[in-house]
């Protein structure tokens, strides 16, 4: 379903007052195909913590892997995307066609992801699995050949924050 800005801006707080926050990320499926470039990139920021890089990995994941939500995705993602996948570019733009349509992946009960705070490194395990490096709060680098996403021993646990949100 696609809301115009405006009737997001009418219906947000309403929606948020209706429904708990967890079942609203559930529904974000979006296609921006109509779009040449993502709508917006994440700007690089060094004050970024470690805690809030694995919050922003594990809404990387969503968005990418569950919601398809391009918007957020791409929004998490900076200008440099040194990509390692053989034939294509780095950089946002040479992948946007592949995910503008927002497509899941899987759901979060048969894919896995992994923020590893000792290397700042974010994995998604779906069909393949990718890596990504964050550095100041954006995903800055990727690899999807022979990677395996490490054990949940070694994965970012956040103080707090449900256990659903960290397999
Ligand atoms: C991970 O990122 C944090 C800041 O976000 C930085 O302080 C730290 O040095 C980084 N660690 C590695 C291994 O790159």
């Amino acid at each position: 379903m696609r809301f115009s800005v405006l009737s997001v801006a009418v219906l947000g707080p309403i929606t948020a007052l209706a429904f708990p926050a967890s079942d609203v990320a559930l529904d974000k499926r979006e296609n921006l195909c109509s779009l040449k470039e993502p709508p917006a990139i994440c700007k690089p920021d060094p004050k970024v913590t470690v805690e809030e890089t694995a919050a922003r990995a594990y809404k990387f994941y969503r968005a990418f892997v569950v919601d398809g939500d391009p918007r957020t995705m791409f929004s998490l993602i900076d200008s440099a995307y040194i990509q390692h996948h053989p034939g294509y570019a780095s950089g946002p733009q040479a992948i946007w066609p592949l995910f503008c349509n927002g497509k899941p992946m899987g759901t979060e009960a048969s894919t896995s992801h992994c923020f590893d705070a000792t290397s700042n490194m974010s994995y998604a395990k779906y069909s393949t699995t990718d890596r990504w490096r964050w550095v100041d709060g954006c995903v800055h680098e990727h690899w999807d050949q022979n990677e395996v996403i490490p054990s949940q021993d070694k994965c970012f646990k956040a103080k707090g924050t449900k256990a659903k949100l960290l397999v």
